[in-house]
């Protein structure tokens, strides 16, 4: 049965309601009976995280992996059915030869990658995805380099679509037990807060100075921060969730009331498809209750495949009322020198010389060569944290 939380005074979920599909510990008996001798799937690190946002509402009002009709809308027009914006397809491909044998109507088991029984799928399509059109519309590219592209072109490209449920198993085993919150969780707490403006925040990198910049600019007007970094599969090189979410907990003891911010992980994966993922991070936080969203500069890029503010432009283009949340803009941030501080060019009238940013490659080039981050780039028990983790891995 489909449980929506009743949450009034909050934002309302993406498509008008949450929908959770996670099995009620009075429903397992018969769920484990109906898959005594069911047909199994193995899910990757991948798909089990996609299942693990589908049934805890964050993709809200995504019920299930998707059918061929809801991938044409959005590869084609970044449309669900009923004109739902949606930007980025959630598909589940499988081998053909797993395909042929499943069967339409058919209950499939989800098993994770200890083979324990975690779901359950209702096939109601099968279909084959062109895997170069979905990296095209998606990622705007073909480029094997771009890691987002170079996933896409190794899955199968059959798919298989239907609505699922998932054990509370599915969230209780993992990694950051207290800080996997569901969206009813964080909506309940926003609620108990009585937050009634929230500004989420996507991160996944090491919290640096210009992040605490934007986080206590956007603070300043409203009542709350959902600190949200995502710890699905990241690309290699990208610093460990675990690393990071010690950096977090620095930050936040060191240089943050308690009484503002909520801890909390996201558990999606990391596309890296600059724009698009941007409209998907900021759908996913309005499933988590947030009325507003931060996006900076080449928010969720990589590389050099999109410009600095493409990922906030893409905002201007969407339908009218698509998104109820609301996008907070910020420029590109940097230390100034002569200002001594954060600032952007829209407040600081000084060279670039004397501005300092690290990117993300030079930080962990400093960081395997024992380098200290600067002051001006990291706060120094972030630093540390880092540099520690770093020294660790050897
Ligand atoms: S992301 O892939 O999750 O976007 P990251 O964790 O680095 O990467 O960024 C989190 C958010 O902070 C994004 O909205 C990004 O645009 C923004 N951001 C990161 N660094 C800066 C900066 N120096 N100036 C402005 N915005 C930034």
């Amino acid at each position: 049965m489909e449980h929506v939380p009743t949450d009034s005074g909050l934002i309302e979920a993406h498509g008008g309601q949450l929908v959770e599909r996670i099995l009620a510990a009075s429903e397992m008996e018969q769920f484990e009976q109906r898959h005594s001798d069911s047909q199994k799937l193995q899910l990757n690190a991948d798909q089990e995280s996609d299942l693990e946002m589908i049934t805890t509402g964050g993709y809200s009002p995504l019920k299930g992996f998707m059918t061929e009709a809801q991938y044409r809308g959005v590869i084609e027009k970044m449309q669900l059915p009923g004109a739902i914006l949606w930007p980025i397809p959630i598909v589940l491909s499988v081998t053909p030869e797993r395909a042929k044998a499943f069967q339409k109507g058919e209950l499939i088991g989800l098993t994770n990658q200890s083979g324990e029984l975690i779901g359950e799928l209702k096939l109601e399509d099968k279909y084959q995805i062109d895997r170069h059109e979905f990296a095209r519309e998606v990622f705007g590219t073909t480029d094997e380099a771009h890691p987002g592209v170079k996933k896409t072109l190794e899955q199968d490209e059959i798919c298989i679509g239907g609505a699922v449920r998932a054990t509370a198993l599915l969230c209780s085993d993992k990694r950051f037990k207290q800080y996997r919150l569901t969206p009813a969780q964080t909506r309940s707490y926003f609620a108990r807060q009585n937050w009634r403006r929230v500004v989420g925040f996507q991160t996944r990198n090491p919290i640096h100075r210009a992040h605490e910049y934007l986080l206590k600019s956007a603070l300043e007007i409203v009542d709350g921060l959902l600190l949200h970094p995502l710890v699905g599969q990241t690309k290699q090189g990208d610093v460990p969730a675990a690393v990071r979410m010690s950096c977090y907990e620095e930050i936040l003891q060191n240089y943050f009331p308690a009484d503002r911010v909520l801890l909390s992980v996201m558990p999606a994966k990391m596309n890296y498809a600059g724009p698009k993922e941007a409209i998907l991070h900021a759908i996913i936080r309005q499933n988590y209750g947030c009325t507003h969203f931060i996006v900076g500069r080449d928010h969720a890029g990589v590389g050099d495949y999109y410009g600095t503010y493409e990922a906030q432009e893409i905002f201007d283009d969407l339908p009218e009322g698509s998104l109820k949340i609301q996008p907070l803009f910020f420029e590109y941030a940097f230390w100034c020198k002569i200002c001594g501080n954060i600032a952007s060019n829209k407040t600081c009238p000084h060279d670039a010389e004397n501005h300092l940013f690290l990117s993300g490659t030079k930080v962990r080039e400093m960081l395997a060569e024992g380098e200290d981050l600067p002051v001006e780039f990291s706060r120094p028990e972030v630093a540390k944290t880092l540099k520690q983790a770093y020294s660790e891995r050897g």
